[in-house]
């Protein structure tokens, strides 16, 4: 009996530099795919079974291929794409899975995307699917994290891991779902990330409540998202609902300002822009924490340009612009734009 061949699939994690929280708002965000991510590995078996093992983790998981159910923690995610694959219509096929990372998890990194993306593509590819569409490819994944992990996540993470491409940043409007390449070219410049240690144990319930107050605010402004919105109008929102959109608001801005300092690498003001959303995060969103703002001192005592909270907020790792000549914090990780999503095999 021979055995089947081999596939992997990586998916990169993400790094944003600027244009948070924007993406369930219909705004703008400017992300960049980074070399580190979670590679899935698997042959098709013979029966109708899905075996997993998440080896950084040294733990495991079996379920029906047409049964999966829910359940809690990293097997929710290989239980939903199987789910959601099978739903829209992919004929999947028995699989033996391993995962492995490089990816901090559960840092703002975007760990979570990246395990949904190398997930479905490696299921995709051993079932001998068509290549799917991008675009579509991403929604069903952040379904799986809308309906399987309970998190009420945007697009951008699973978009920018698809889409991303060495060398780039991705302008992505999340009201068209045009994704733009955009140069970055740092030169001697380099961006880092800096965990903050701080527990993250609210993320899932505080991010959320961000996503609704956006939603309660666009009731009361009478439009469909805060795309819509001008900073005239929602000044005469209620406390904190101003300040949320606000936030929005001079973010979208933001995109804008840093695709053109990027084009005219000027990095001073891509650092003010880092500065200034970070504020806005701070003072306006109100999604740091004691930690986060220790992280954030830590690179710019060591010289950075500009340094923020990046991802979902209430803790995981900032980002900081560091110019030529500085020696980054202890712990700190270069990230770099690396290219998107992709499937290789047959390995055997
Ligand atoms: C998390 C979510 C994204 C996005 C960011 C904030 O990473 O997964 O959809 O909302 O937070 O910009």
């Amino acid at each position: 009996l021979s055995i089947a061949p081999r596939v992997a699939a990586f998916g990169p994690g993400r790094v944003n530099l600027v244009g948070e929280h924007t993406d369930y708002n219909q705004g703008l965000a400017l992300p960049f795919a980074i070399e580190q991510g979670v590679t899935v590995t698997g042959r098709a078996v013979p029966n109708r079974r899905v075996e997993v093992q998440a080896l950084d983790l040294g733990q495991e998981d079996s379920f029906d291929l047409d049964a999966p159910e829910s359940v809690a923690g990293w097997r929710a995610f290989v239980r939903g794409a199987v789910a959601e694959l099978g739903r829209s219509g992919v004929e999947l096929v028995g699989a033996s899975l391993e995962i492995t990372g490089d990816v901090p998890r559960g840092a703002g990194l975007a760990s979570s995307a990246a395990l949904e993306v190398a997930l479905t593509l490696a299921l995709l590819s051993l079932s001998g699917a068509p290549a799917p569409d991008r675009t579509e490819l991403a929604k069903l994944c952040s379904r799986v994290e809308n309906e399987w992990v309970g998190a009420q996540t945007g697009l951008l993470d699973q978009l920018c891991s698809l889409y991303g491409r060495a060398d780039h940043g991705l302008r992505i409007d999340f009201r068209t779902l045009a994704v733009r390449p955009v140069e970055v070219a740092l030169g001697e410049h380099r961006l880092v990330t800096l965990g903050s240690g701080s527990s993250r144990i609210n993320v899932a319930s505080g991010y959320n409540e961000r996503r609704a107050q956006c939603a309660q605010a666009c009731e009361l402004l009478g439009i469909p998202s805060l795309r819509e919105a001008t900073l005239r109008r929602a000044k005469a929102l209620p406390e904190p609902l101003n300040r949320r959109a606000r936030h929005v608001i001079t973010s979208n801005a933001r995109v804008e300002q840093a695709v053109s300092a990027l084009a005219a690498r000027d990095w001073a003001a891509l650092g003010q822009l880092l500065d200034e959303s970070h504020a806005s995060l701070r003072d306006d969103y109100e999604i740091s924490t004691p930690e986060v703002e220790e992280a954030v001192r830590a690179l710019k005592t060591a010289g950075a340009l500009g340094a923020r909270i990046m991802g979902g907020g209430f803790g995981g790792h900032v980002l900081g612009l560091l110019p030529p000549g500085t020696i980054a914090p202890d712990g700190a990780l270069e990230v770099r734009p690396g290219p998107g999503a992709r499937v290789s095999g047959p390995l055997n």
